[in-house]
């Protein structure tokens, strides 16, 4: 308590009052009733939200944390929007708290939500008005005759509007109004902060006092979840090695989940295109446009990373019959005298090796009725020419050429030269390098070292496409697996929201593909019908929760349903028989959707969400649909979406969150806490984040302690990942990642290695264990975790022992009652410090006889595996 005081001037205010009407220790005599200031401000843009005070007089106001924001206007992009201008709190009659605010100048819509306590806030939503091009300085005012609500509000040239309401779903068409009906009951109140306007409101001080609390409740756990390993030494100064004692009850083994560690695949960091997608040449269809970057990117055209080299040669972009409508752009070289050639410089250089094999292909067409012949080429700058042939480009229609380049050394700073050997006009679309040795060699496959990365996380199941990309910067840009397959030429390439452009040569067959080839589950994640909740406003599309409209739903909740069709269908099918030409005739043997991504939780998301879970659920009742319950673990997206989970009974649901280590820290009994009889969980997103996103060990083994308590819940969480998978150095958007890259090189992190060790060493029985350590602390009992499974497969017994401390816990383990194993155990452990990056765990054989005495090492995670007889 005496750290909450510390922290808030308010509280100390409260107290004091408190103790004045009823002496130290007593709360007796406390008014009925206060006055409560609600109010926002316009610093940081109006992002803070809505903040309270309260005073017995109206003269001294005490501030509930000071500009604390209890809740926050959750529209439009991160940074540029999420404002909350000028709130307006108002209390119906029903004693239900009502806020409505204004969002921006531009927009004819204002934003609205209600609360029963002032601490929870529901759902937000952001009704439109006709009649005005902007809404400001809404206010409510109830009209007991005809029980509807009147919003008021004026424009930005001083006119005055009103629309009616009974429920804030349906309003009445917005009429104008002269001033004196705008009837704003704010008040300007002197706040040790400042002046601010507000209104002024009587309640009981039971209200106060609960958003007291609120504060400070919020203000202990914020200062838990920033303990960080840096404080260790003053945390932990003095403290003795500390003695663990591991009892396993292997007679209360449960069943957990066989599926607990998988991936999340994302394309982002350039994590597709220039990554896993093996394919060399970068923008081979000319398509990326200056729209797939914010900030309309002028030198982001058809013609990045290509240029030309020479004389006596022009290149320019045409889009007349191109050689598919969905690639609609290519490239014509008119040559007056052989000699230049078109560049391209891959995605950061084209590394090739001596010897192998690379196949190009390329369509291509003379436009001046004579077929031209075309020199193709690979050249280092270090080492010259590496390879090349000589292809002849047809007169008339597109033609796709093919040829096998070997280059004669190895080089990373290769380029792809095509060089007419013709006078005239050529035209060349989807100019394609791909090595020959992709993962398991598949054509239009996967960068073997990356893919076998993935792979050796024996991953239980693969999430794609995201993430964001999933669902979407708005209703264009929302993700549709129908667009990814089939010919390449005919797949249409999209914006990606983070930043880059999508060939969609890694699509849905290949996503399928890769999952069977490492033995994974496919868990594709369609849009529930809404775009990403911070999709912008303006030239990017349809803006926050523009749901797709209603007129088009039964259109995508068809192509849904397709989906299961193409991975599942027989070849007789239409989708099935699509699959069988992209030469799979077997099915994949899908088995779940996820069906949003951490959307806002609204009114519009739930609709659509019903919409095609209902859908899947009648004609694919073998699936299992995952919803999704918000991008944080508490909040009302969070609270929003389970409710609808518990309505709908939904099987299984998405949680996401990023959290600093204290987080996981202090909370692995969060799941612990779950009900038994609820949905199960797919923990999709998490990851341990410190300041500054490094992925160190300090992250990692927070992230190991918290799965150990993720494998004791295995019967209530059925699948997690750790988001997000892959990133290129030089093009990261977004850290930590879990695997890092360049054109050569693969560097998993220290957070990868224990996914691995988490993966490798999973099981589907569950041996509760009791750990009972020598000291007693809680600062010591949160850091030491351990747990204890079975793998159905061998019968080992595996136990995962982890040891946040700065000194080593020796372990005493009780192997009686587990069954019988080899003499010979192994012992992996990975450890550190803190800070450190790169680390591998080291494997040793022990005895069994030596487990009665096992030293975890400071900073530390142990696996050990028991070999069953
Ligand atoms: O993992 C990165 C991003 O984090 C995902 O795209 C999104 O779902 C989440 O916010």
């Amino acid at each position: 308590m005496k750290k909450f005081l510390a922290l808030s001037g308010l509280y100390v205010g409260a107290v004091i009052f408190q103790t004045a009407l009823a002496g130290p220790g007593k709360t007796v005599n406390e008014p009925d009733s206060v006055y409560l200031f609600s109010y926002g401000t316009e610093k940081n843009g109006g992002r803070n939200g809505l903040h309270f005070a309260w005073s017995r007089d109206k003269e001294k106001w005490f501030s509930i944390g000071s500009e604390y924001g209890f809740v926050r206007s959750d529209y439009g992009r991160w940074g540029a929007e999420k404002r909350m201008h000028t709130p307006y709190v108002f209390r119906r009659p029903n004693g239900v708290w009502q806020a409505v605010w204004s969002l921006n100048d531009r927009e004819p819509l204002f934003a609205h939500s209600a609360s029963p306590d002032l601490v929870y806030w529901g759902r937000q939503s952001y009704p439109m008005v006709q009649g005005s091009a902007n809404v400001l300085r809404p206010v409510v005012q109830y009209e007991a005759k005809s029980g509807n609500y009147a919003i008021t509000y004026a424009d930005a040239w001083g006119k005055y509007y009103r629309v009616t309401t009974k429920d804030f779903k349906a309003f009445s068409s917005a009429t104008e109004v002269p001033a004196a009906q705008y009837r704003d009951n704010s008040q300007k109140v002197t706040l040790p902060e400042g002046n601010a306007t507000g209104q002024v409101h009587r309640v009981a001080w039971a209200e106060v006092d609960r958003l007291v609390k609120t504060y400070e409740q919020k203000q202990f756990k914020s200062s838990q979840y920033s303990e960080t390993m840096a404080q260790d030494a003053q945390r932990f100064a003095g403290l003795k090695p500390v003695e663990a004692k591991i009892t396993i009850e292997a007679t209360k083994a449960k069943p957990i989940s066989d599926l607990l560690v998988g991936v999340f695949f994302e394309d982002l960091n350039y994590a597709a295109d220039g990554g896993l997608y093996a394919e060399l040449v970068q923008n081979r269809g000319f398509e990326y446009s200056p729209n797939d970057k914010e900030g309309h990117d002028k030198s982001w055209t058809s013609t990045h990373s290509w240029s030309l080299k020479g004389e006596n040669t022009s290149f320019t972009v045409e889009t007349a019959a191109p050689v598919h409508p969905n690639n609609p752009h290519y490239a014509v070289l008119e040559t007056k005298a052989p000699g230049a050639a078109l560049v391209n410089a891959g995605f950061d250089g084209i590394s090739v090796k001596k010897g192998e094999r690379y196949n190009l292909s390329l369509f291509t067409r003379h436009l001046q009725g004579k077929s031209a012949k075309l020199e193709v080429r690979l050249v280092s700058e270090k080492e010259g020419v590496l390879a090349k042939t000589t292809l002849n480009a047809p007169a008339g229609n597109w033609k796709k050429l093919t040829a096998v380049l070997t280059p004669n050394k190895t080089a990373a700073d290769a380029r792809l030269e095509l060089q007419p050997l013709t006078e005239g006009k050529l035209a060349l679309d989807m100019v394609s390098l791909f090595p020959q040795q992709t993962f398991k060699g598949r054509k239009n496959g996967l960068r073997a070292d990356l893919a076998q990365t993935i792979a050796d996380l024996k991953p239980r199941f693969v999430r794609f496409p995201g993430g964001c990309v999933a669902h979407g910067d708005g209703l264009e840009n929302i993700y549709h697996w129908k667009n990814t397959i089939g010919p390449l030429e005919a797949r249409k390439p999209q914006r990606n929201l983070w930043g880059y452009h999508q060939s969609l040569g890694l699509g849905y067959f290949e996503y399928f593909q890769f999952c069977e080839d490492i033995g994974a589950r496919p868990v594709p994640v369609v849009a529930a019908g809404v775009p990403c909740q911070n999709s912008g406003s303006g030239p990017h599309g349809g803006g926050q929760q523009g749901g797709i409209p209603m007129s088009e739903m039964d259109e995508y909740v068809q192509d849904v349903l397709d989906l299961v069709e193409y991975a599942n269908g027989d070849v007789t099918t239409k989708w099935g028989k699509k699959r069988a030409e992209a030469g799979h005739p077997k099915p994949f043997n899908l088995k779940y959707i996820g069906v949003g991504n951490e959307d806002l939780i609204t009114d519009v998301f739930e609709e659509r969400f019903a919409m095609i879970y209902k859908a899947l659920k009648e004609k694919h009742p073998e699936i299992t649909v995952i919803g999704t319950v918000g991008p944080f673990s508490e909040g009302t997206d969070y609270v929003e979406g389970w409710d609808i989970a518990d309505k709908m009974g939904l099987a299984m649901v998405d949680e996401h969150y990023y959290q600093p280590p204290g987080w996981f820290i202090h909370n692995q009994d969060y799941y612990d806490r779950y009900d038994r009889t609820k949905s199960k969980v797919y923990l999709g997103e998490y990851a341990a984040h410190l300041p500054g996103r490094p992925n160190n060990l300090e992250t990692a083994l927070s992230e190991a302690l918290y799965l150990t308590s993720v494998e004791r819940n295995g019967d209530v969480v059925h699948m997690t990942s750790y988001a997000p998978l892959l990133a290129k150095e030089g093009h990261t958007q977004w850290n930590p990642d879990l695997i890092y890259f360049n054109n050569t090189e693969v560097k998993p992190t220290v957070g990868y290695e224990v996914q691995k060790l988490f993966g490798q060493n999973a099981g589907s029985e569950y041996l509760p264990s009791t750990v009972s350590l020598s000291n007693t602390q809680e600062a010591v009992t949160k850091r030491v975790a351990v747990s204890v499974v079975r793998d159905p497969k061998s019968k080992d017994v595996i136990l995962k022992m982890v040891n946040l401390l700065p000194v080593t816990v020796t372990s005493s383990v009780d192997l009686k009652g587990l069954g019988s194993f080899n003499g010979k155990a192994t012992r992996t452990v990975l450890q550190g410090n803190p800070a450190d990056k790169l680390l591998k765990p080291t494997k040793t054989i022990v005895a069994l006889a030596d487990l009665s005495n096992t030293e975890l090492p400071a900073y530390s995670c142990t696996i050990i595996r028991l070999k069953s007889k």
